[in-house]
């Protein structure tokens, strides 16, 4: 004969496990999430190539700093010949202006935290221009 109860046991122990991956990534792990980080902005390209910028931007950004705070110059000349003003707000943030879709969502996942940047300089509010 059979056990009502340990039918319905075997039923629960067998939703848990084939619903596992869902709960899982909902809960606790997020197995799957990756930063997703995104870039809102009209403009075609960034002031370096792309993958100098995703490995070497904090580099920029002191190398940038430096040159204002130390040498007064505030003038940067990109490979194709495109004058920035060497700015953390004026520069980087005007075509990055969604930090938290963009800067935060990369930090963040790699779990470097928040670099103490925003604790002097303006964020931007986020959004797309
Ligand atoms: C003129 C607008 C503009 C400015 C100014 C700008 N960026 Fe970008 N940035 C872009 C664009 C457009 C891309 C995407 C390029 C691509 O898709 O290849 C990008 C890409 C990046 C990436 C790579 C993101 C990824 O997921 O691949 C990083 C990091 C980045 N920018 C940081 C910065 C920092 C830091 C500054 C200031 C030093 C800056 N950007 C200034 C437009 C800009
Ligand atoms: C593609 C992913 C990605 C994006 C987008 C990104 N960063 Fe980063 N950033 C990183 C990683 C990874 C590190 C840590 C590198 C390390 O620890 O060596 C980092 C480190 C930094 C640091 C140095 C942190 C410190 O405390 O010294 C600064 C400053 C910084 N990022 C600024 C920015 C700004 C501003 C933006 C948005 C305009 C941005 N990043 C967007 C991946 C990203
Ligand atoms: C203790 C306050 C403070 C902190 C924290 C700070 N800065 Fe600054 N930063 C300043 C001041 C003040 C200036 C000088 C502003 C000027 O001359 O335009 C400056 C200038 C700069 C400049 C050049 C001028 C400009 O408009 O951006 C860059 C680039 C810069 N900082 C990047 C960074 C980055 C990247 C971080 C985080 C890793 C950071 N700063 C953290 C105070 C700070």
């Amino acid at each position: 004969m059979f056990d009502a109860g340990k039918v319905i046991i075997g039923l629960v122990i067998f939703l848990v496990l084939i619903t596992f991956p869902v709960w899982y990534n909902a809960t606790i792990g997020n197995a799957s999430y990756v930063p997703d980080p995104q870039i809102i902005t009209t403009a075609p390209a960034c002031v370096a190539p792309t993958a100098y910028m995703k490995a070497s931007h904090m580099d920029l950004l002191n190398q940038w700093r430096d040159d204002v705070v130390r040498r007064g110059n505030r003038e940067y000349v990109a490979a194709d010949g495109t004058v920035y003003n060497k700015s953390l707000t004026k520069t980087c943030m005007d075509c990055h202006s969604n930090k938290a879709e963009f800067c935060d969502r990369c930090h963040d996942y790699v779990a470097v935290g928040q670099p103490d940047c925003w604790d002097c300089h303006i964020a931007p509010e986020g959004g797309a221009r």
